[in-house]
């Protein structure tokens, strides 16, 4: 996976040319660099916002930033006239735009600004994007070829995989996308962990879990954005984030489609796991843009024990 590519590493590589060079088809090279710039542009109007609420609040009834409204504009106004969508599905949107003339093979999913909520206190905040080919309903397994999120953090990032393994690149001052880490490989057994959730909340086995993980020792990582949260456990190679199923809300409160399935691809290209606690993200199908679940996510060893942990109760 990516040999011939780390020779280069010691060079400045930029994304459009590890695309290249990793073998990504053309027309998804182009899209992946048109999503990738277009992540620029979001955080210019991050840094010219004011921080105001719209007044609007979206599908899930959460309160909408005017940063909110604008990066979906922005996104979708993007892939619009790359040439290469079909059809655009957005957490800040009530259904599927079609944004294509129909002959497109692409299908892209956004959460725009995720964690936005974050803004007034400077934490960082991204967008996530699913790559699908030929439909986006049914399990990601099938449909997904690519996934990506953006940081905007006190730097700027870019984490994707086309399913040949799972790298970084940092935005520089030039403002291009420079490899910084390459073929990203999460270990067995990491030693953070990140949670969702209420702890009054919590179904019992869950909390026994948790308190699995304490007695263990792993250390507690959770900034509240689910971009910064899951590349915290990609970077430092290892380690879990869970959004449970809650005592009132059994499907949990992150989404399946904009939010799991693209987590869940980039984790597996970097050699960890995604579940429910009964089966893995990728393999649930989409049957609604709306769709909640629960997430277990990051590496095999944790990821290993809450199916343990949660089977006591399922069977
Ligand atoms: O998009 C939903 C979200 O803001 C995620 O970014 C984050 O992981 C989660 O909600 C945080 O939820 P809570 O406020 O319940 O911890
Ligand atoms: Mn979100």
């Amino acid at each position: 996976m990516g040999e011939g590519i780390s020779d280069y590493t010691k060079f400045c590589v930029d994304l459009r040319r590890h695309m290249w060079m990793a073998g990504v088809e053309t027309e998804l090279r182009r899209l992946i660099w048109q999503i990738a710039v277009t992540g620029k542009y979001i955080s210019a109007k991050i840094h010219e916002s004011n921080r105001k609420l719209a007044g609007f609040k979206n599908i899930f009834g959460e309160e909408q930033l005017a940063l909110d409204k604008s990066s979906d504009a922005i996104l979708k106004n993007q892939l619009q006239f790359s040439g290469f969508v079909r059809e655009y599905a957005s957490e800040e949107q009530d259904q599927i735009v079609q944004i294509g003339t129909g002959a497109e093979k692409y299908f892209v999913t956004a959460d725009p600004l995720d964690g936005s909520s974050l803004v007034d206190t400077n934490l960082a905040i991204g967008t996530i994007i699913g790559i699908h080919n030929g439909a986006m309903y049914g399990k990601g397994r099938d449909t997904m070829v690519a996934a990506l999120y953006i940081t905007y953090g006190p730097l700027i990032t870019m984490v994707y995989s086309a399913g040949k393994g799972t790298h970084e690149f940092v935005l520089n001052r030039e403002g291009e996308y420079v490899l910084s880490q390459e073929n990203i490989r999460l270990k067995e057994k990491g030693d953070i962990y990140s949670l969702g959730g209420l702890r009054k909340d919590w179904t019992p086995e869950h909390l026994r879990f948790v308190e699995y993980l304490e007695d263990e020792g792993y250390k507690l990582r959770y900034s509240g954005g689910f971009v910064p949260d899951i590349n915290q456990v990609l970077i430092k190679n290892g380690g879990i984030f869970t959004y449970p199923a809650l005592k009132k809300s059994p499907h949990g409160k992150l989404r399946l489609l904009f939010e799991l399935l693209p987590m869940a691809f980039l984790m597996e290209q970097a050699g960890g796991e995604a579940t429910d606690g009964k089966q893995a993200i990728l393999d649930i199908s989409v049957e609604d843009i709306g769709q909640r679940c629960p997430i277990y996510i990051g590496s095999r060893f944790e990821v290993g024990k809450a199916r343990e942990f949660l089977e006591e109760v399922q069977t």
